[in-house]
Protein backbone atom coordinates (compact mmCIF):
# COMPACT_ATOMS: atom_id res chain seq x y z
CA UNK A 1 0.00 0.00 0.00
CA UNK A 2 0.94 3.72 -0.80
CA UNK A 3 -0.21 5.87 1.94
CA UNK A 4 -0.63 9.46 1.21
CA UNK A 5 2.30 10.29 3.05
CA UNK A 6 4.11 7.76 1.00
CA UNK A 7 3.10 9.61 -1.76
CA UNK A 8 4.04 12.58 -0.81
CA UNK A 9 7.57 11.41 0.60
CA UNK A 10 8.22 9.84 -3.00
CA UNK A 11 10.75 11.45 -5.70
CA UNK A 12 8.92 14.04 -7.46
CA UNK A 13 9.30 12.69 -10.72
CA UNK A 14 8.23 9.00 -9.77
CA UNK A 15 4.89 10.35 -7.86
CA UNK A 16 4.33 12.52 -10.89
CA UNK A 17 4.53 9.56 -13.03
CA UNK A 18 2.53 7.18 -11.02
CA UNK A 19 -0.20 9.44 -10.21
CA UNK A 20 -0.63 10.69 -14.13
CA UNK A 21 -1.22 6.72 -14.77
CA UNK A 22 -3.57 6.33 -12.35
CA UNK A 23 -6.43 7.16 -14.29
CA UNK A 24 -5.80 5.06 -16.92
CA UNK A 25 -6.47 4.88 -20.80
CA UNK A 26 -7.17 8.65 -21.34
CA UNK A 27 -8.58 10.35 -24.54
CA UNK A 28 -5.46 12.40 -26.17
CA UNK A 29 -6.36 14.82 -28.46
CA UNK A 30 -5.05 17.97 -29.87
CA UNK A 31 -6.47 21.56 -29.39
CA UNK A 32 -5.81 23.81 -32.08
CA UNK A 33 -6.84 27.49 -30.84
CA UNK A 34 -5.88 30.87 -32.38
CA UNK A 35 -4.82 34.33 -31.05
CA UNK A 36 -6.65 37.73 -31.80
CA UNK A 37 -3.76 38.44 -34.22
CA UNK A 38 -4.60 35.01 -36.15
CA UNK A 39 -1.38 33.40 -34.85
CA UNK A 40 -2.67 29.17 -34.53
CA UNK A 41 -1.28 27.42 -31.82
CA UNK A 42 -1.44 23.55 -31.39
CA UNK A 43 -1.64 21.21 -28.00
CA UNK A 44 -2.03 18.14 -26.69
CA UNK A 45 -4.30 17.06 -24.15
CA UNK A 46 -5.55 13.83 -22.60
CA UNK A 47 -8.10 15.83 -19.66
CA UNK A 48 -10.51 15.73 -22.43
CA UNK A 49 -13.98 14.25 -20.53
CA UNK A 50 -17.60 14.00 -21.85
CA UNK A 51 -20.00 16.40 -19.43
CA UNK A 52 -23.53 15.93 -21.62
CA UNK A 53 -25.16 14.57 -24.54
CA UNK A 54 -27.77 16.95 -24.66
CA UNK A 55 -25.84 19.92 -25.07
CA UNK A 56 -23.07 18.16 -26.08
CA UNK A 57 -20.81 19.57 -24.18
CA UNK A 58 -16.96 18.35 -23.28
CA UNK A 59 -14.60 19.41 -20.53
CA UNK A 60 -10.47 19.65 -20.14
CA UNK A 61 -8.63 21.11 -17.44
CA UNK A 62 -5.64 23.34 -18.50
CA UNK A 63 -2.91 23.31 -16.03
CA UNK A 64 -1.37 26.73 -14.74
CA UNK A 65 1.58 28.01 -16.67
CA UNK A 66 5.02 27.80 -14.52
CA UNK A 67 6.61 30.37 -13.12
CA UNK A 68 8.13 32.72 -16.26
CA UNK A 69 6.12 30.40 -18.92
CA UNK A 70 2.86 30.93 -20.79
CA UNK A 71 -0.03 28.69 -21.48
CA UNK A 72 -1.26 29.68 -24.84
CA UNK A 73 -3.78 27.66 -25.66
CA UNK A 74 -5.88 29.01 -22.56
CA UNK A 75 -4.69 32.44 -23.59
CA UNK A 76 -6.53 32.01 -26.79
CA UNK A 77 -9.63 29.99 -25.70
CA UNK A 78 -9.88 33.24 -23.42
CA UNK A 79 -9.63 35.14 -26.45
CA UNK A 80 -11.27 34.17 -28.86
CA UNK A 81 -13.97 31.75 -27.06
CA UNK A 82 -13.52 28.76 -29.52
CA UNK A 83 -10.91 25.97 -29.95
CA UNK A 84 -11.10 22.88 -31.72
CA UNK A 85 -10.59 19.25 -30.87
CA UNK A 86 -8.80 16.48 -32.89
CA UNK A 87 -8.57 13.58 -32.64
CA UNK A 88 -4.84 12.01 -32.39
CA UNK A 89 -4.24 8.32 -34.56
CA UNK A 90 -0.95 6.26 -34.45
CA UNK A 91 0.59 7.83 -37.22
CA UNK A 92 -0.08 11.15 -35.81
CA UNK A 93 1.53 10.21 -31.91
CA UNK A 94 4.91 11.15 -32.14
CA UNK A 95 4.25 14.37 -33.67
CA UNK A 96 1.52 14.82 -31.66
CA UNK A 97 3.80 14.62 -28.54
CA UNK A 98 6.28 17.11 -29.92
CA UNK A 99 3.56 19.50 -29.43
CA UNK A 100 4.30 19.81 -25.78
CA UNK A 101 7.40 21.19 -25.88
CA UNK A 102 7.41 24.88 -24.95
CA UNK A 103 7.37 26.73 -28.35
CA UNK A 104 7.40 30.61 -28.60
CA UNK A 105 4.19 32.36 -28.65
CA UNK A 106 4.92 33.21 -32.10
CA UNK A 107 6.02 29.91 -33.57
CA UNK A 108 3.06 27.47 -34.30
CA UNK A 109 3.08 24.36 -33.38
CA UNK A 110 1.26 23.17 -36.85
CA UNK A 111 4.37 24.01 -38.44
CA UNK A 112 6.66 22.84 -35.85
CA UNK A 113 5.46 19.39 -35.83
CA UNK A 114 4.54 18.58 -39.01
CA UNK A 115 0.77 19.36 -39.00
CA UNK A 116 -1.91 21.09 -41.88
CA UNK A 117 -3.97 23.02 -40.73
CA UNK A 118 -7.86 23.00 -41.93
CA UNK A 119 -10.50 25.70 -41.73
CA UNK A 120 -13.89 24.84 -41.87
CA UNK A 121 -16.85 27.27 -42.98
CA UNK A 122 -18.00 29.39 -39.82
CA UNK A 123 -15.46 28.25 -37.46
CA UNK A 124 -12.70 30.74 -36.79
CA UNK A 125 -10.30 28.17 -34.90
CA UNK A 126 -8.11 26.01 -37.13
CA UNK A 127 -8.58 21.78 -37.08
CA UNK A 128 -5.57 19.36 -37.63
CA UNK A 129 -6.03 18.10 -41.19
CA UNK A 130 -5.22 14.77 -41.18
CA UNK A 131 -7.37 13.47 -37.91
CA UNK A 132 -10.23 11.20 -38.68
CA UNK A 133 -12.35 12.95 -35.99
CA UNK A 134 -12.71 16.95 -35.36
CA UNK A 135 -14.73 18.97 -33.25
CA UNK A 136 -15.35 22.45 -33.13
CA UNK A 137 -16.14 24.17 -29.18
CA UNK A 138 -17.21 27.40 -28.16
CA UNK A 139 -16.30 28.21 -25.03
CA UNK A 140 -19.36 27.23 -22.74
CA UNK A 141 -17.88 27.67 -19.18
CA UNK A 142 -14.48 28.88 -17.61
CA UNK A 143 -13.93 27.53 -13.88
CA UNK A 144 -10.79 28.59 -12.08
CA UNK A 145 -10.35 25.89 -9.90
CA UNK A 146 -8.97 26.99 -6.63
CA UNK A 147 -7.95 24.10 -5.11
CA UNK A 148 -4.62 23.56 -7.36
CA UNK A 149 -4.69 26.55 -9.92
CA UNK A 150 -6.02 24.32 -12.55
CA UNK A 151 -8.48 25.53 -15.58
CA UNK A 152 -12.13 23.69 -16.08
CA UNK A 153 -12.69 24.68 -19.46
CA UNK A 154 -16.24 23.75 -20.67
CA UNK A 155 -17.09 23.92 -24.55
CA UNK A 156 -20.24 23.42 -26.64
CA UNK A 157 -19.83 21.18 -29.47
CA UNK A 158 -21.08 23.52 -32.46
CA UNK A 159 -19.28 20.99 -35.01
CA UNK A 160 -18.68 17.84 -35.88
CA UNK A 161 -16.26 16.37 -38.83
CA UNK A 162 -16.00 12.84 -39.19
CA UNK A 163 -14.10 10.49 -41.63
CA UNK A 164 -16.27 7.90 -43.81
CA UNK A 165 -16.91 4.94 -42.43
CA UNK A 166 -16.05 5.94 -39.19
CA UNK A 167 -19.68 5.91 -37.67
CA UNK A 168 -21.72 2.88 -37.05
CA UNK A 169 -26.00 2.29 -37.82
CA UNK A 170 -26.53 2.58 -34.31
CA UNK A 171 -24.54 6.16 -34.08
CA UNK A 172 -21.63 5.48 -31.78
CA UNK A 173 -18.21 5.71 -33.49
CA UNK A 174 -16.02 2.82 -34.49
CA UNK A 175 -12.49 4.75 -33.15
CA UNK A 176 -10.65 1.59 -33.13
CA UNK A 177 -11.07 1.42 -37.27
CA UNK A 178 -9.43 4.99 -36.99
CA UNK A 179 -6.68 4.29 -35.44
CA UNK A 180 -7.42 6.73 -33.03
CA UNK A 181 -4.81 6.20 -29.93
CA UNK A 182 -5.53 6.29 -26.14
CA UNK A 183 -3.28 8.02 -23.33
CA UNK A 184 -1.39 6.72 -20.10
CA UNK A 185 0.15 9.15 -18.32
CA UNK A 186 2.24 11.98 -20.45
CA UNK A 187 4.31 9.90 -22.81
CA UNK A 188 2.51 6.81 -23.63
CA UNK A 189 0.26 6.12 -26.69
CA UNK A 190 -1.41 3.21 -26.63
CA UNK A 191 -3.42 1.44 -30.17
CA UNK A 192 -6.90 -0.02 -29.02
CA UNK A 193 -8.16 -3.70 -30.00
CA UNK A 194 -11.32 -4.75 -30.25
CA UNK A 195 -13.82 -3.79 -27.97
CA UNK A 196 -16.43 -5.56 -26.02
CA UNK A 197 -19.75 -4.31 -26.22
CA UNK A 198 -23.31 -4.64 -24.63
CA UNK A 199 -26.93 -4.14 -24.45
CA UNK A 200 -28.58 -1.58 -22.15
CA UNK A 201 -27.96 -2.56 -18.59
CA UNK A 202 -31.18 -3.77 -16.98
CA UNK A 203 -31.31 -5.06 -13.20
CA UNK A 204 -33.08 -8.16 -13.81
CA UNK A 205 -30.35 -10.05 -16.48
CA UNK A 206 -26.81 -9.94 -17.41
CA UNK A 207 -26.25 -7.74 -20.36
CA UNK A 208 -25.74 -9.11 -23.44
CA UNK A 209 -22.72 -8.98 -26.22
CA UNK A 210 -23.70 -6.97 -29.12
C1 LIG B 1 0.29 13.29 -23.35
C2 LIG B 1 0.20 14.70 -22.83
C3 LIG B 1 -0.98 15.15 -22.29
C4 LIG B 1 -1.12 16.46 -21.80
N1 LIG B 1 -2.30 16.85 -21.26
C5 LIG B 1 -2.42 18.10 -20.77
C6 LIG B 1 -3.65 18.53 -20.18
O1 LIG B 1 -4.63 17.79 -20.12
N2 LIG B 1 -3.70 19.80 -19.68
C7 LIG B 1 -2.63 20.66 -19.75
O2 LIG B 1 -2.75 21.79 -19.28
N3 LIG B 1 -1.46 20.29 -20.31
C8 LIG B 1 -1.33 19.03 -20.82
N4 LIG B 1 -0.16 18.64 -21.39
C9 LIG B 1 0.94 19.61 -21.49
C10 LIG B 1 0.77 20.56 -22.69
O3 LIG B 1 0.72 19.82 -23.91
C11 LIG B 1 1.97 21.53 -22.74
O4 LIG B 1 2.03 22.25 -21.54
C12 LIG B 1 1.93 22.48 -23.92
O5 LIG B 1 3.21 23.07 -24.04
C13 LIG B 1 0.93 23.59 -23.78
O6 LIG B 1 1.01 24.34 -24.95
P1 LIG B 1 0.49 25.83 -25.10
O7 LIG B 1 1.31 26.73 -24.22
O8 LIG B 1 0.67 26.10 -26.55
O9 LIG B 1 -0.93 25.83 -24.70
C14 LIG B 1 -0.01 17.34 -21.87
C15 LIG B 1 1.20 16.87 -22.41
C16 LIG B 1 1.30 15.57 -22.88
C17 LIG B 1 2.62 15.10 -23.46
Amino acid sequence: MIDKQALHSLDKRQRTALVNSLPGFKPVVLVGSVNDDRRTNLCVINSCFHVGADPALMGMIIRPAPEGTERHTLENILATKTYSVSAVTRAMAQRAHHTSARFDRDQSEFDACGFVEQWHENFPAPYVSESPLQLGLRLAEHLPLSINGTHLIIGSIEQIHLSKNAQRADGSLNLQAMDIVAGVGLDAYHSVSTAQRFSYAKPDKPPELI
